[in-house]
């Protein structure tokens, strides 16, 4: 995507010494930086402190990062020590093993000597891979928001989650891909972000809307459901950070009492999911998939800028003060209108029609 004319990915390999480059998420909105990851440690703190996110995205950079480990150590031991640790980064997204496990089935079948180009040649592969994903998701999405601008006949009024555009994938994104296609293509629409606390990734979704001109209004977390009431929502759309064969989703936690007040209402719910985010082992999400529960400092503490427009971080709750951290929830197959992935969109029911090879019918 571009920013100020400039075609930005949000990763990019620069070469054998310096390793990768990212746009570094965590000085956003407020600044726009970017980092080298020059090793898999490097790679693997990125991903733990969140400088990149996104399910997409921590896919490729794992694989990125099992290319790193490549290069300085390509025997038996190194690639599992850094697969693993790598793995342990963030459990949720099942992104991140799908594309470890690739890269390191393609490695065992080659020798050590040859690993190192082996893997740079696969990360590249999972990262172009990732770019058609996503531009497919934004094609499949768009025509759902063209179809409810048609039925309306005024400006569709989509609510989103988290952030899901092309700074949590390589390009384009997913949920977001489906707004900026439709956006792109003429459709009037408007979009309500919400803030998704505490790591705000709401407000890297309106940097990138803002950047590509798209109209959209940051609310705070807990308006949708209020805005649902109201008839100012027509249609939800949420990416999705691990989709079990039955269709349940875990996303960024909020999303299940988004999908909630979706149902109450009558509003449609829509994830837009690439097939490497479906865990095809899982079907029962709830009890089945691992949520991540990250450090209380980010709920104790709001980071922005002062008066002086320095970075700065203000804690909110004493440090007593008990908190817990869940990074993800799940939201039932039951309060999903449609799954949209890059082979088009059906109902949770209908899965099996989509991946027939992945999935038998129920
Ligand atoms: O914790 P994050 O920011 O890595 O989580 C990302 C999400 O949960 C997003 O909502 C998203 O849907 C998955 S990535 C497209």
């Amino acid at each position: 995507m571009k920013i100020n004319g400039t075609h930005w990915r949000s990763i990019w390999w620069i070469d054998a010494q310096r390793g990768v480059g990212i746009v570094d998420q965590s000085a956003l909105p407020h600044v726009f930086a970017t980092l080298e990851l020059p090793d898999w440690q490097a790679v693997a703190a990125a991903i733990t402190d969140m400088k990149l996110r996104g399910a997409p995205l921590i896919g490729v950079a794992g694989a990125w990062g099992v290319a790193l480990a490549m290069r300085d150590d390509a025997s038996d031991e190194a690639l599992a020590a850094a697969c693993t640790a790598l793995a342990a980064t963030r459990p949720t997204a099942v992104n991140l093993g799908w594309a470890i496990e690739r890269m390191r089935a393609v490695l065992l079948a080659h020798p050590p000597h040859e690993r190192f180009e082996v893997a740079r040649a696969e990360a590249a592969k999972i990262t172009e891979q990732d770019v058609a994903l996503c531009q497919a998701i934004g094609r499949h999405g768009a025509t759902l928001i063209r179809e409810a601008h048609e039925r309306l006949g005024r400006p569709v009024q989509i609510l989103t989650h988290c952030n899901t555009g092309w700074l949590a994938a390589v390009d384009y994104g997913t949920a977001l891909a489906a707004i900026y296609t439709a956006h792109d293509e003429g459709v009037p629409l408007h979009v309500w972000v919400d803030e998704t606390r505490p790591r705000n990734q709401g407000l890297l979704t309106a940097w990138e809307l803002a950047a590509h001109g798209v109209p959209h209004t940051l609310i705070v977390d807990n308006a949708g459901g209020h805005l649902m009431q109201r008839g100012h929502v027509d249609l939800v759309i949420v990416g999705a950070d691990r989709v079990t064969a039955r269709g349940d989703v875990a996303n960024k936690i909020g999303t299940y009492l988004k999908a909630v007040a979706a149902a109450d209402c009558g509003v449609p719910f829509f994830v837009a999911v690439p097939s490497p985010s479906f865990d095809w082992t899982l079907s029962d999400g709830l009890s089945q998939i691992e949520i991540e529960n990250r450090c209380g400092k980010e709920v104790r503490f709001v980071a922005g800028l002062d008066d002086a427009g320095r970075p700065a971080k203000v804690a909110i709750a004493p440090g007593s003060t008990h908190v817990s951290n869940p990074a993800f929830d799940v939201t039932p197959h039951r309060l999903v209108t449609a799954l949209i992935s890059e082979r088009g969109a059906c109902a949770p029911a209908d899965l099996h029609l989509l991946f027939p090879e992945r999935i038998q019918a129920q």
